[in-house]
């Protein structure tokens, strides 16, 4: 599916294809960018600017986001029309377009490379190696941090089905797994799961924190490290 057609209402349709009022819009990204940030300062060892690689980055909100909690990030996207509102939201960055499956940057280049909403999108059988090029982007010691929708939560499912571009084969953590043991690295792999509450508050937050290990949330994570 091309994400050209939605570059402009892509926000909107999330919104409205949502089973329950679920107001602005951009407090998910912030949640979302929150959950990657906490993820890195757990995992990472660096002092130095840490380096992301989002593939799949789509209109660069979220990047703009990650930028400004003091990241380097750059995207790849296959929409032009995504990558000219990510380039136009994130001026000086790199942001690319591409064939989707071939790296473009330089191997072992980056800290993380984030997936996010992305993987769903892209073929089952081309996924493998789309995980062996984004393995190839990271530093030894770095982060794949996949980012996705958990088909066992029903307002998900509800979302998904009313959403005209989410015509996604769901990622099972299942098949995560199996890939990444078909992956020539040895790595770490651990999976949290996400309310995606984006209220703040110690109630919310240890809700959210004690639920993490169970497949209830509306997403999760897959951290994945390259040892
Ligand atoms: C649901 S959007 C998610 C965008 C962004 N990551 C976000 O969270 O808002 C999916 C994005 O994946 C892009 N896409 C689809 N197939 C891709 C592929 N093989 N490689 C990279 N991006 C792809 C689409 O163009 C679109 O921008």
């Amino acid at each position: 599916m091309s994400f050209n057609r939605w570059s402009d209402t892509y926000e909107s349709e999330i919104k409205k294809s949502a089973p329950l009022p679920i107001g602005d819009y951009s407090k998910f990204v912030v949640y979302k960018a929150e959950k990657i940030c906490e993820i890195i300062e757990k995992n990472l060892l660096s002092n130095e600017r840490v380096k992301i690689l989002d593939w799949g980055c789509g209109n660069g909100v979220l990047d703009k986001m990650l930028q400004d909690r003091g990241f380097q990030v750059a995207g790849i996207d296959v929409s032009p029309k995504m990558i000219d509102l990510a380039k136009r939201l994130n001026p000086g960055s790199e942001f690319q377009i591409f064939d989707g499956v071939s790296l473009p940057i330089d191997m072992e280049s980056v800290d993380v490379c984030i997936c996010v909403c992305t993987l769903q999108h892209i073929a089952k059988p081309n996924r493998k190696q789309v995980f062996r090029e984004m393995f190839k982007s990271i530093k030894r010691g770095g982060i794949l941090i996949i980012y996705e929708h958990n088909r066992w939560n029903p307002l998900t499912r509800a979302t998904v089905w009313r959403c005209p571009f989410e015509n996604i084969q769901y990622v099972s953590v299942r098949e995560l797994k199996k890939i990444v043991l078909d992956q020539p690295y040895k790595t770490e792999f651990s999976i949290k799961y996400h309310l995606s509450i984006p209220r703040q508050g110690q109630v919310i937050n240890s809700l959210d924190r004690l639920f993490e290990n169970f497949p209830l949330g509306v997403q999760y994570t897959a951290i994945i490290k390259k040892l």
